[in-house]
């Protein structure tokens, strides 16, 4: 079940947008007085809780998703902790799904719920996983980072390197078929270098003997609606992988 995005959560998306322009080379913008003056507003809602960073390492052995959880919600490896109202650990068929969606990193409505891809770009991404033949509960869905960044913005490489023993045990022990990657950082979390998405996607990888098919990121699906024809190409791959084809439509 999705909720309706608040207006943070707008901003994150459209932070998110601006962010993907940058990085596929994009110069400049035209923006509204009104949109500046919103961005500039402080955000007055619920507080985030105040802790202190006490960067110890993430334990490598986890035995279940729900001790990782347990150990995301009470997390403090990263200044990351000290502005999120709640920390997001991923939810979904945690048992050999066919598919394990990841994204970037929580944003506005997920910090405010604790549950991944809640907002506008979490709507989208429900639609894709329907229009693939599944239910939400079918698939996992995680981040690469556990906690929203501060003022939405990219999470910094230190940030996702520090964040990724959560996924990689995830992984380990979620056993997915496939992994799709939602954008350009979520595929740069996976791999551990910068990539273009644009280049990339539709493109098979591979993350610990898992294949691993890039694709556009929601939040750039809903601002770019036209590069949704190549996100389906590479979702019928996946789907294609798994000896699937797409159900008819409704
Ligand atoms: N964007 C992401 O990358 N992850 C979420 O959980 C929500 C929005």
């Amino acid at each position: 079940m999705t909720a309706e995005p608040t207006l943070y959560g707008l901003i994150d998306d459209l932070e998110k947008y601006l962010e993907y322009q940058r990085d596929e080379g994009v110069q400049r913008v035209e923006v509204d007085r009104a949109v500046l003056e919103e961005l500039a507003r402080e955000p007055t809602e619920e507080k985030a809780e105040e802790v202190t960073v006490e960067a110890a390492p993430i334990p490598a052995d986890f035995e279940s998703l729900e001790q990782i959880a347990e150990h995301v919600l009470r997390c403090r490896s990263c200044p990351l902790c000290q502005e999120r109202i709640h920390a997001v650990p991923g939810e979904g068929n945690g048992d050999a799904p066919d598919i394990l969606f990841v994204g970037e990193g929580p944003g506005a409505d997920e910090d405010q719920l604790g549950r991944p891809f809640v907002g506008k770009a979490g709507q989208l991404l429900d639609k894709m996983i329907e229009a693939m033949g599944y239910k939400r509960e079918q698939v996992f869905i995680a981040n690469i980072v556990k906690c929203r960044p501060l003022n939405n913005r990219k999470p910094l490489p230190e940030e996702m390197e520090m964040c990724m023993p959560y996924l990689h045990q995830q992984i380990r022990l979620i056993r997915p078929k496939v992994i799709v990657g939602l954008g350009g950082t979520a595929m740069e979390g996976l791999l551990g270098n910068k990539v273009s998405i644009t280049r990339m996607r539709g493109i098979w990888q591979e993350y610990q003997g898992i294949r691993l098919m890039p694709t556009f990121h929601p939040s750039y699906l809903l601002r770019d609606p036209s590069k949704k024809k190549e996100a389906w190409l590479d979702l019928k791959m996946v789907l294609a992988e798994l000896g699937k084809e797409p159900p008819p439509r409704k």
